[in-house]
């Protein structure tokens, strides 16, 4: 399996908005599991196809303990219908935006719904860490990265270091 070459910040790709999936193909299943393979590999909690560079409405995600074992899920055309409450996500990371942990304002509960790689319809009310990892990969899907919620000053100062580490 192909690991998939991940879009780091600041491609411009990132800030695609998706389309939704009408047909759920070979093509999808194929994509579903090379996403999967970067995701583990790349040892991240979550992966939106936008990161790879297909700008479809489609995320992956694995919040199950690390000694757990895996438990792969995949959502199609998600939507967040309703948000309840704040938290803080803390040290919240996204393998699109390498060497930066922030702490980012998360809405404490959603009720999400979308498709899984069958085709069949899902809901699912979510809180804490599913909630926010919900959240984070939906946001891909809208051309959001976290860093987007962080302070000026520290965004300047990471665009910045990332501009400096291209040069090199
Ligand atoms: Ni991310």
């Amino acid at each position: 399996m192909p690991m998939l070459n991940i879009l780091t910040y600041p491609d411009n790709f990132l800030r695609q908005p998706t389309k939704p999936i009408e047909d759920i193909d070979g093509t999808t299943q194929k994509m579903i599991e090379d996403m999967s393979y970067t995701m583990y590999e790349s040892k991240g909690a979550g992966l939106a196809a936008i990161q790879v560079g297909f700008d479809k409405s489609l995320i992956i995600y694995d919040v199950s303990p690390s000694e757990g074992g895996k438990s792969l899920q995949v959502l199609i055309n998600p939507r967040i219908i309703e948000s309840h409450g704040r938290i803080i996500s803390e040290n919240e990371g996204c393998l699109s935006v390498p060497d930066l942990r922030a702490d980012v304002k998360r809405a404490e509960s959603v009720l999400v719904e979308g498709f899984d790689r069958e085709g069949k319809p899902m809901r699912i009310d979510a809180e804490g860490h599913l909630a926010i990892v919900l959240q984070h990969e939906i946001d891909h899907l809208n051309g959001i990265l976290f860093l987007d919620y962080i302070s000026a000053l520290k965004r300047e100062l990471y665009k910045r270091r990332i501009k400096k580490q291209l040069r090199q």
